[in-house]
């Protein structure tokens, strides 16, 4: 995924798909009458920088959301994998910047009426709809919204933990309440917590990427460790999505768009290579087809961004390239190549603390299917001349209301109720 594109969907962006591509037959079949066939809603709830081990549900260290593990276990729960977007300044609306700098204080409230509100009207249209819903926190700076003299102890992470999970308890009641039976609540992460920033990062849980640690360095965020690339994720759906399910399956979250097309009954745009699979079938509970293989690149530590460094195939994870992520003692890894690969077992060795000998009889026999998915990939993207985009050098895709300015204002005043300052 690319940087700038990520940083501008950071905020609030309520997409009102109404009307749009998949809505020839609102409400009822192509046979029309009697057949009750409606089209589903979509919400997906993207949170920034949350860690695996920050859900109660997977990780028993916090007690701080009881919504989403409520969520869990009426639905099912799940791991999946994806890079990393930086800090933004504004707050979107659709297309438009509705408040530049973002008003952290009063974001959380405003998150939550603005997504209760379309859920409502949209409910009321008896159209289908869609909403994404990317939400600033996890990430630093974590802003202070609840009084924190009602938590026992100084925890901004805690307090902002809280209060996300709250949001997410109030959007699920809204839809419990309005358009539950055919709506689709799909909440998960974008990457692991960023460790540099100490205490306001998430947990990694037990996915502590010890093989890093020992050498100094972070195994979290911007690595391609599990603690950068595991993701907690939790899917709603009452009476299709079996409830109080754990998945091992193997998602990524490239899996989204083509599910909700596949779930909306419309087609994949074509001449298109998609890395994300339709997988509705493991969310209904009907499949455990997962990806076999996933690759990740490089989201900021050692080597070239966006460069393939390490993939995953069934339970096995090799390494190309590691260091070069900045930990919260300050240290960063070495950069190591590593030719051949190092190669971890992760169903025996989930902190990815000791690699396979590469004298051992599992070894070489993973060995040639890794590096044939490797140049599978790599072939792949060197080949495909239809699926890149790189907003980054978009004028069109930056953000602003003044781009003479520095800092690109659209309004004026600035809170300063941060704990953490931007980069
Ligand atoms: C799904 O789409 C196909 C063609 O695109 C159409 O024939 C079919 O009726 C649609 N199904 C429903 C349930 O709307
Ligand atoms: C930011 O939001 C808070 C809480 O709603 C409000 O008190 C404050 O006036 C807002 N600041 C600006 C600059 O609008
Ligand atoms: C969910 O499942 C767990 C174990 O799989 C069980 O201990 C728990 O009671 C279940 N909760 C509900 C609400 O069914
Ligand atoms: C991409 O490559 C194919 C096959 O070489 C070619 O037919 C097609 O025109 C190319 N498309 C673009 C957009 O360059
Ligand atoms: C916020 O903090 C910055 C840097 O510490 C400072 O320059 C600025 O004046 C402060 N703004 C307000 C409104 O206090």
């Amino acid at each position: 995924m690319e940087r700038l594109l990520l940083n501008i969907l950071l905020l609030v962006l309520l997409t009102y798909l109404i009307g749009l591509s998949f809505c020839q037959h609102p409400g009822l079949s192509s046979n029309g009458d009697k057949t009750p066939y409606k089209k589903p809603n979509f919400i997906v709830i993207l949170a920034d920088d949350v860690g695996w081990g920050d859900l109660g549900v997977n990780w028993g260290l916090r007690r701080d959301t009881p919504n989403l593990d409520k969520m869990a276990m009426e639905g099912m729960s799940s791991h999946q994998k994806d890079c990393y977007p930086e800090i933004a300044l504004p707050l979107f609306e659709n297309l438009q910047i509705i408040q530049q700098p973002v008003n952290l204080t009063s974001l959380a409230a405003m998150y939550t009426e603005k997504a209760i509100q379309f859920i409502h009207y949209a409910s009321q249209s008896n159209r289908p709809f869609f909403l994404y819903l990317a939400l600033s926190h996890m990430h630093v700076p974590l802003t202070v919204t609840q009084p924190l003299r009602k938590l026992p102890y100084q925890d901004p992470y805690g307090a902002n933990l809280r209060e996300m999970d709250t949001m997410v308890g109030k959007i699920k009641d809204k839809v419990d309440g309005t358009a539950k039976e055919n709506t689709l609540l799909w909440f998960t992460g974008d990457n692991g917590p960023w460790s540099e920033k100490c205490e306001y990062a998430g947990s990694v849980g037990p996915y502590t990427g010890m093989w890093q640690k020992e050498r100094d360095g972070s195994s979290a965020k911007q690595t391609t460790w599990e603690g950068g690339h595991r993701v907690p994720t939790v899917a709603y759906w009452v009476g299709r999505i079996p409830a109080n399910v754990t998945s091992p399956v193997l998602l990524s979250t490239l899996d989204i768009f083509p599910t909700l097309v596949s779930l909306a009954n419309a087609s994949l745009p074509p001449r298109r290579r998609f890395d994300g699979i339709d997988v509705s079938g493991v969310l209904f509970g009907q499949s455990s087809k997962g990806h076999k293989t996933l690759f990740h690149p490089n989201s900021g530590a050692a080597g070239k961004y966006g460069e393939i460094q390490a993939l995953r195939l069934d339970q096995y994870k090799a390494f190309y390239l590691t260091g070069g992520a900045k930990a919260c003692d300050g240290s960063i890894g070495q950069e190591e190549n590593h030719q051949p690969p190092l190669i971890f077992n992760l169903q025996r060795d989930m902190q990815e603390q000791r690699p396979l000998n590469v004298k051992s009889a599992e070894y070489r026999a993973v060995l040639p299917i890794i590096s044939k998915a490797f140049g599978g990939i790599l072939e792949d993207i060197a080949t495909d001349n239809v699926s890149m985009a790189d907003y980054s050098h978009d004028p069109a895709g930056t953000p602003c209301c003044n781009p003479q300015h520095a800092l690109c204002r659209c309004q004026l005043a600035y809170l300063n109720t941060s704990f953490e300052k931007y980069r």
